[in-house]
């Protein structure tokens, strides 16, 4: 099959933070896998920066170790990953001080494309910001490339908006959330806006509600203090979730391009009404068989931190009035699967009689793993006996319908870097977006503050705690099983 990998121009990418776990999972085995699929030009640097004293052999070994811990890709090999550390130097840097900065400006080359990746806490990216300035690295064109968490609240958001704006502008700003770069994320705008199909039925008239859930078996070992100053709520809801939910019912953009975009992203999180506290329910793993629950993952007896949450929620415009949105995620639970559900009303009128029970049509887009779609039809149940009817799957893996010749797709990660290299925003949230989610998620949060709630206890391996199925059930409706 011939590749349709279209080369990017050559670039230089600083990743401050260069020796930090991000870098070492995803930024860099993510750049290998580029370089071997031929999107790295000729010319094109990588370059760790970071506290730690090291030259280039030392990163590189580090690279090299990274890569073969967390993966190179199947075009991969080993006199591949030489060349590739070539172009991979580092230079010691103090992001709060003054040391390394000259040396950092004398490796950048001229007249190519620089990106400063921000793999590093908030509270270093007005000083990064600034030094870019001050050094002389920062032109007109670079871009600079920020992680999450984008603040803590909403407040914290503007003042690190405010912060990067002092010294970059707007369309230099790369805010990363990974789902984003997923392949089949970015599949939801094509299946919605590339088919005649869905459409016209995709509003409150025909849709029942949607329901979202990302599961996740892993626990919170190894990041817990991060995790519990943060909870479920900021650590996936707020970001993850809440774009799923953009792009899930977020008007037609008129073209695919950043703003087009954003703008309809914007306009679906303001139209998100209050959530009602009756309508969230926030839960916490226990202990389970060998598994150890959340407060001895983090290590805090009394924590009350959410390791879970679900939600019912309404966005108040006229596609989508009156259709609930029912999103749930949380860590250690049955499987690791995420999924889009959207469930469509019954027929109007049963030409088959009142008993031939509740038939609907669901839509589920898998996002991971084994991406796919699955369309339940309502058919007769085959053989004698009268009408019968029952619910069958139209199931479509992308994996199987593609075929093997299909080419891998990238990360999320490889994706993303190379759109910031293109220049291209799309992808990436927009200052405002991520003020109005923080706007919105805030209110629920100090909620559960002033009322001193205690997440409800789930076991390690279940689907979540009991209340969360109630949820639904309240209003007559059931999630879809956690299934991998
Ligand atoms: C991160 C969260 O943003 O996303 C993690 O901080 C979470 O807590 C991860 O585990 C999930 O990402 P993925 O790609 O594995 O679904």
């Amino acid at each position: 099959m011939v590749s349709r990998v279209i080369p990017v121009d050559p670039f230089d990418l600083v990743i401050f933070g260069g020796t930090g776990d991000l870098a070492r999972r995803k930024i860099l085995p993510g750049l290998f896998r580029r370089f071997c699929a031929g999107q790295m030009p000729e010319g094109s640097q990588i370059i760790g920066a970071a506290r730690s004293d090291m030259d280039d052999s030392g990163y590189r070994k580090m690279v090299a170790d990274a890569v073969a811990e967390f993966g190179g890709g199947a075009d991969c090999d080993n006199g591949t990953l030489d060349a590739f550390l070539q172009t991979v130097h580092y230079v010691t840097t103090d992001a709060m001080g003054e040391g390394g900065w000259a040396d950092l400006n004398s490796r950048m080359q001229k007249d190519c494309v620089r990106a400063f990746y921000f793999s590093v806490g908030p509270s270093l990216f007005g000083p990064l910001a600034e030094r870019l300035h001050r050094f002389g690295l920062a032109t007109p064109d670079s871009r600079i490339v920020v992680e999450k968490p984008f603040g803590h609240d909403l407040e914290s958001a503007k003042a690190l908006n405010a912060t990067l704006a002092q010294h970059f502008d707007e369309t230099q700003i790369y805010r990363i959330d990974h789902y984003l770069g997923k392949e089949t994320v970015q599949n939801l705008m094509v299946v919605r806006f590339g088919n005649m199909l869905f459409e016209p039925l995709w509003n409150s008239q025909y849709v029942d509600h949607i329901q979202i859930t990302v599961a996740e078996t892993v626990g919170v070992g190894g990041r817990g203090g991060y995790y519990d100053k943060s909870g479920a709520m900021r650590d996936m809801m707020q970001n993850h979730l809440m774009q799923l939910l953009c792009l899930i019912a977020m008007e037609p953009p008129a073209k695919f391009d950043p703003d087009a975009v954003r703008d309809e992203k914007l306009k679906v999180i303001r139209a998100l009404e209050p959530v009602d506290w009756h309508h969230i329910v926030r839960g916490q793993y226990t202990t389970s068989g060998d598994v150890a629950g959340y407060r001895e993952d983090v290590d805090d007896a009394k924590s009350r931190t959410e390791s879970f949450v679900a939600m019912k929620c309404h966005i108040s415009n006229w596609r989508w009035a009156g259709t609930p949105f029912y999103m749930r995620t949380g860590k250690r639970l049955k499987a690791r699967t995420s999924e889009i559900a959207v469930v469509f009303k019954d027929a109007p009128h049963s030409i088959f009689g009142a008993d031939s029970g509740r038939h609907r049509n669901v839509l589920a887009i898998r996002l991971q793993p084994n991406e796919g779609m699955t369309l339940d039809v309502t058919i007769k149940e085959p053989g004698p006996g009268g009408m019968r009817m029952m619910d069958v799957p139209l199931d479509m893996s992308f994996a199987e319908a593609l075929g093997p010749d299909v080419e891998e797709a990238p990360d999320a990660y490889e994706r993303l870097i190379m759109d910031v290299i293109r220049g291209n925003q799309t992808l990436f949230m927009r200052g405002d977006e991520v003020e109005a989610a923080w706007a919105w998620t805030d209110p629920l949060i100090e909620g559960w503050q002033a009322r001193n709630d205690v997440p409800k206890e789930y076991d390690a391996g279940s689907v979540g705690p009991e209340d969360a199925l109630m949820l639904m059930h309240r209003d007559g409706r059931k999630w879809r099983d956690i299934k991998a």
